[in-house]
């Protein structure tokens, strides 16, 4: 039982009723490309934090490895870095023995024998720390180089299982998934002759966010939304992943993904699932993720001759974010000075089935927007009739609930009421629930994620199905701007260019920026 608190407007009542509590089994975490951005910002960061609050399993160690000759001391200084800087009030206790049970193993990722040597350190660590000869195999390391760490992972015998779920063997895999359909395709058919869909384990991070995991309990573990969560109350949905920040160091990964595979067939289209899908007969990994696959299946096609009705694509030029002046996307270094590469994306979604006929889902996502703001916007219908002449239905705003990911974390309805005094007079008000206010902040994805992979548990990891509809879907946009046309310029610092309100305004409807 937590304390009752005050969140907003809401009274929060902080109740612990029922846990489905993630045990990890004892286990060798191995960080390939331990040296890298990934792994220093994100990862070993996030397993400090698990160690600090006793969710690691007490027999665990992770071991870092990568092309570059650290012993284990100097791989632990960096660890002690990046963690430090990331997490501000570690303890020097709890990071020395965190430290202790992080090792280093150089490796060439196309070198038979040093798999070998690989599989002889992990033996030894794993009667070091008793972890029964359990591994995860984290690829923190350029997509180029999935298939040919994966292949030799399994030429060296380190992706076979023994029996009863002991001595199990998993790869955790980042985006992106292949570049295209058929790239994806090919990775899957790689990834399968090696480990099988059991035991591979696809990152989106999106999926690890409390804020996003909460949608699927605001919808499924309350009775009240769920009656009005279809076409006979919604008007439209709008999804919006917005990000001041511009590409930072990633020019050259970015040059060649755009907004579209950076964020589109990943993120966005998660956030569409968790909020269009059905109802899972339980929290069962398989039960959820056919649910996420079956909203892809109903999405309509976007024919190739009608993407410009569909989807529209902008790149941020010099402006100001948060008061301070940016450069434009070509003007970053590392990128083309003709570039055509899309830094923002909007897109009409319309799902074919039942509980979403007739209803838009309004997607978009783009960097050195005016905020940095993701959110699912479900926006009602108005009131079928008003008593309260002469205003109109359509003149009584139509009530609106935000479910704010990222930052202020939370959830609000608005509504009418009315004003005080001896007039029929009325104004919106918001209910406000604030995650951080309620629960204080919330855990890094990685964490939960991480745990997940370790626990056996596949619930928010992508199944290959999924991950090539989300291509299938994409490829007509994909092949239509690589054909033609550039994206058009929008000042960094607003939210996207004039095209993608224009999208809206066709359907009569604006984004609602908050
Ligand atoms: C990543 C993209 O997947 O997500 C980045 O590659 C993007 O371009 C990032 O900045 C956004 O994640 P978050 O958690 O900061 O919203």
């Amino acid at each position: 039982m937590g304390n009752p608190r005050a969140g907003g407007v809401f009274r929060t009542k902080v109740q612990e009723r029922f846990c489905f509590e993630t045990r990890p089994d004892p286990c060798g975490l191995v960080i390939f490309g331990a040296s890298g951005d990934l792994a220093e910002r994100k990862i070993l960061p996030s397993l400090f934090r698990l160690r600090v609050r006793g969710q690691l399993p007490r027999r665990f160690y992770a071991l870092g490895a990568g092309r570059t000759e650290f012993t284990d001391d100097v791989f632990r200084e960096r660890a002690r870095t990046a963690i430090t800087s990331a997490v501000k009030d570690a303890s020097p206790e709890s990071l020395k023995e965190f430290l202790s049970a992080l090792y280093y193993q150089p490796l060439r990722y196309d070198q038979p024998e040093d798999y070998r040597a690989l599989a002889d350190r992990l033996v030894s660590l794993d009667q070091a720390h008793q972890t029964g000869g359990n591994h995860a195999f984290n690829l923190s390391i350029p997509p180029g180089l999935y298939e040919c760490v994966i292949r030799e992972l399994g030429r060296a015998g380190l992706a076979q299982e023994r029996e009863n779920g002991h001595g199990w063997s998993r790869v955790i895999i980042e985006k992106p998934f292949g570049r295209d359909l058929e790239t994806a395709q090919a990775l899957a058919k790689e990834t399968r002759r090696v480990f099988s869909e059991d035991q591979t384990y696809r990152i989106d991070h999106y999926l690890g966010k409390e804020t996003v995991q909460n949608i699927l309990v605001l919808r499924f573990a309350n009775i009240f939304f769920e009656p009005i969560w279809n076409r006979n109350y919604v008007d439209h949905v709008q999804i919006t992943v917005a990000e001041s920040i511009g590409i930072g160091h990633r020019a050259g990964y970015y040059e060649e993904a755009g907004c579209l595979r950076d964020m589109f067939q990943n993120h966005l289209l998660q956030l569409l699932c968790v909020t269009a899908m059905e109802a899972p007969s339980s929290f069962h990994a398989n039960r959820v993720r056919d649910e996420a696959s079956k909203v892809l299946r109903a999405i309509r096609p976007i024919p190739i001759d009608r993407v410009d009705e569909r989807a529209v694509r902008g790149q941020y030029g010099p402006g100001r974010v948060e008061e301070e002046a940016v450069l434009g996307y070509r003007q970053e270094s590392g990128v083309s000075p003709d570039s055509r590469t899309e830094t923002f994306v909007a897109m009409k979604v319309v799902l074919d089935n039942w509980r979403w006929q007739g209803v838009p889902f309004y997607l978009r996502s783009g960097k050195r927007l005016a905020a940095r703001r993701s959110e699912v916007v479900i926006r009602f219908k108005h009131v079928p009739h008003s008593l309260f002449q002469p205003l109109q239905p359509t003149d009584l705003t139509a009530n609106t609930l935000v479910l704010r990911i990222q930052p202020e974390e939370g959830v609000s309805l608005s509504f009418e009421t009315k004003h005080p005094g001896p007039k029929m007079c009325m104004s919106s008000v918001e209910m406000d629930f604030d995650y951080e206010q309620s629960f204080g902040e919330p855990p890094e994805a990685y964490e939960r994620l991480f745990l997940d992979a370790m626990s056996g548990d596949q619930t928010l990891f992508i199944r290959s199905d999924w991950i090539n509809m989300a291509w299938s879907f994409l490829t007509p946009v994909l092949t239509r701007w690589a054909a033609d046309g550039s994206p058009a310029p929008y000042p960094a610092g607003l939210w996207g260019p004039a095209s993608a309100d224009e999208l809206l305004a066709r359907d009569g409807r604006t984004w609602l920026n908050g």
